[in-house]
């Protein structure tokens, strides 16, 4: 090519190129200056308030005369959804009926009498204030953490400290503390507020814009008191943390004082941190206050170790409940969305569950992060095509897989489960007793909070495939050994002074 070139441009091509790529560039930033320009103005224009929101304002609703698309994303929580393992009907089904062994599994505890299918968070605190378990058993005032918008009765009831307000909570039945929240509401009418179609508790709401924002900068926050303890106790633990960038800077400058994820964490931690409020392991009872257990590290074992180790005031070890069947001292695992997700390949790569659950969408020039939060499978293209430029089947048939692999693997350890509890039962039938089956009532425990493990998570394996197959190889593992100890005194009973 360069022989049809004159010598003159020949000799100046370099010079020429330079100066035609400035000239291009120029053009270039000069409409690149513009559009931003004109964006940040509409980003401006976003944040214009018509109404003044506080630390008081629990109901979404005046929320919405500012930040309306926020707001419509938020309401739309009430809509019916269902995808293959995840969304509910009207009334969510029963998890215990279409899956007797959880029945089994929960023999004694009240999850045996009502234990659904979650929906939208429109509905977490109809939901609880319905359910047997409430209606039927004793509950704690701590049910309230991450069913309501409870942060102004905690600072009411502790004067100003939070931490206080949510001990006293705490203490409190499910029906007292149920009322103080009410009791709040009404003694913070807000101007301009109206009741939501979905609330039928007056004063009381379900989680609200000012859970996860602040009210003045509209920056995203953690308020919960469950969480800021957990993570304090993590950042203060050596459990590895990779996907916890700083958390691990932290550590490197000495730990000083407790770690403070608002003042730390990045704003990509904070895009699942404010998830992890809820979404998480705990314990919730009548014998101590709500926390999360995670002073080891987020694994299964780690929680298992924090447990095994814990004593409550009166010495006794922790469990949740005993089993009804067995005598065993187990334990309940509730959705662990955050711990599993930390188990995998998306939290390795930076990917938090709001890239998934909240992906952005364009509304003219502004970028709304969707505030339906729900399955990403109702929404692969903006939820999963962002990042992986495959058509919308594959990404489906992938997770089709995973989920598909991790629920047989489930009904494996089911089916072993089954057969554990069935042996211990035959033993005691034959007279075994309780210093004899302690063994196997131990690997009973490891078993079933294995398996409850990823049966209470709510993605079917995906947040971490190959931990979730783990996690259910252990389990049938345990049952198996359990159902051997047990049936070596149903069939031994000569032996039976071994031990
Ligand atoms: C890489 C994407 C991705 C990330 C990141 C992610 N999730 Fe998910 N999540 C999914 C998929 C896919 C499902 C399965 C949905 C289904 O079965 O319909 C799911 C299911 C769920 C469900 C059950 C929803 C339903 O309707 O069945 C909850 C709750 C959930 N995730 C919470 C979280 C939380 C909390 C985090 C962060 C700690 C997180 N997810 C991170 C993709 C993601
Ligand atoms: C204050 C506690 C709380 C926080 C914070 C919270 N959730 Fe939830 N979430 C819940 C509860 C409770 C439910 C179940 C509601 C029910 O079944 O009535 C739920 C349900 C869900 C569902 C199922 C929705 C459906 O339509 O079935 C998804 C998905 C979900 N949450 C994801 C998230 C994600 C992602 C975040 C962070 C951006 C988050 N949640 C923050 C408590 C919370
Ligand atoms: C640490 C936060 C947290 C605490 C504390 C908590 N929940 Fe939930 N709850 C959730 C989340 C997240 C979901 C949605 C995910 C799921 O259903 O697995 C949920 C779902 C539910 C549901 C709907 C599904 C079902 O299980 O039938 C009910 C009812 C419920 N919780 C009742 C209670 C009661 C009663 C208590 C007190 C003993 C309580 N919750 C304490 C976070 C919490
Ligand atoms: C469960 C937590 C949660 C709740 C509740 C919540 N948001 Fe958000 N919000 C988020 C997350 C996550 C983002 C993304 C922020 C980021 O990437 O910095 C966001 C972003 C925003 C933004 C910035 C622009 C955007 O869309 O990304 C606004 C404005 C906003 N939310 C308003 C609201 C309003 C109004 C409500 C109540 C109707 C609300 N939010 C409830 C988690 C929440
Ligand atoms: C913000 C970017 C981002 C989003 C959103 C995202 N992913 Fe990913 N995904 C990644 C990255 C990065 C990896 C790791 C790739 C690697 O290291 O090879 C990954 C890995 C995967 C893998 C391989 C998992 C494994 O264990 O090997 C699957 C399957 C997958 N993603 C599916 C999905 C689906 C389905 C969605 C939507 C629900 C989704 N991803 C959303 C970035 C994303």
């Amino acid at each position: 090519m360069s022989e049809k070139l004159g010598p003159f441009v020949r000799r100046h091509a370099t010079l020429l190129a330079i100066v035609a790529a400035a000239a291009v560039g120029t053009v270039v930033v000069a409409a690149l200056l513009t559009n931003i320009i004109e964006r940040k103005h509409e980003g401006k224009n976003r944040y214009a308030r018509l109404v003044d929101v506080t630390e008081e304002t629990v109901d979404a609703a005046p929320w919405a005369m500012n930040w309306s698309r926020q707001y419509d994303g938020y309401r739309r929580t009430v809509d019916v959804t269902r995808t293959r393992f995840g969304g509910s009907e009207a009334l969510p089904e029963q998890k215990i009926e279409r899956d007797p062994w959880l029945k089994r599994m929960f023999a004694g505890y009240a999850f045996a009498i009502d234990y659904r299918d979650r929906r939208g968070h429109a509905y977490m605190l109809a939901d609880q204030e319905m359910t047997k378990r409430v209606t039927e058993r004793p509950q704690p005032g701590s049910c309230l953490h991450c069913h309501s918008s409870v942060m102004p009765t905690y600072r009411r009831l502790g004067q100003g400290d939070v931490f206080a307000g949510f001990e006293a909570l705490g203490k409190m039945t499910y029906a007292d503390a149920h009322a103080e929240v009410v009791r709040t509401g009404s003694m913070n009418p807000v101007a301009g507020g109206t009741e939501i179609r979905f609330e039928h508790a007056k004063g009381a709401h379900p989680l609200g814009c000012v859970d996860c924002h602040d009210p003045k900068s509209m920056e995203l926050r953690v308020t919960r008191p469950g969480f800021i303890r957990g993570i304090q106790a993590l950042a203060a633990s050596d459990a590895p943390v990779p996907h916890l960038p700083s958390i691990e800077r932290w550590r490197e400058r000495g730990a000083p004082g407790l770690y403070d994820p608002n003042e730390e964490a990045t704003r990509q931690e904070m895009r699942s941190f404010v998830c992890g409020q809820c979404h998480v392991e705990y314990y919730c009872g009548p014998k101590t206050t709500l926390f999360f257990p995670w002073s080891n590290g987020l694994e299964v074992e780690a929680i298992e170790a924090t447990y095994d180790g814990f004593r409550f005031d009166d010495g006794s070890r922790f469990f949740d409940w005993k089993h009804a069947e067995t005598g065993a001292e187990v334990l309940k695992a509730q959705h662990p969305e955050f711990e599993l997700w930390s188990q995998g390949i998306h939290a390795r790569a930076g990917v938090a569950c709001a890239d998934c659950h909240m992906p952005y969408q364009r509304d003219g020039s502004v970028k709304v992060s969707d505030h339906w939060v729900r399955s990403p499978m109702l929404n692969i293209a903006r939820a999963c095509q962002a990042c992986h430029p495959v058509g919308e089947d594959e990404l489906e048939a992938r997770v089709t897989v995973i989920q598909n692999r991790t629920r047989e693997l489930m009904e494996r350890a089911a089916a072993a489960m089954t057969d554990m509890l069935d042996a211990i039962g035959a033993a005691r039938g034959s007279g075994a007793s309780d210093v004899q089956l302690a063994a196997a009532l131990e690997l009973q425990r490891k078993a079933q909070w294995r398996l409850d493990f990823i049966a209470a998570e709510n993605s079917m394996g995906f947040h971490a495939p190959a931990e979730a197959a783990r996690i259910l190889g252990e389990s049938i593992d345990y049952s198996r050994q359990s159902q051997l100890e047990a049936a070596m005194w149903h069939y031994l009973p000569a032996s039976k002074d071994r031990r």
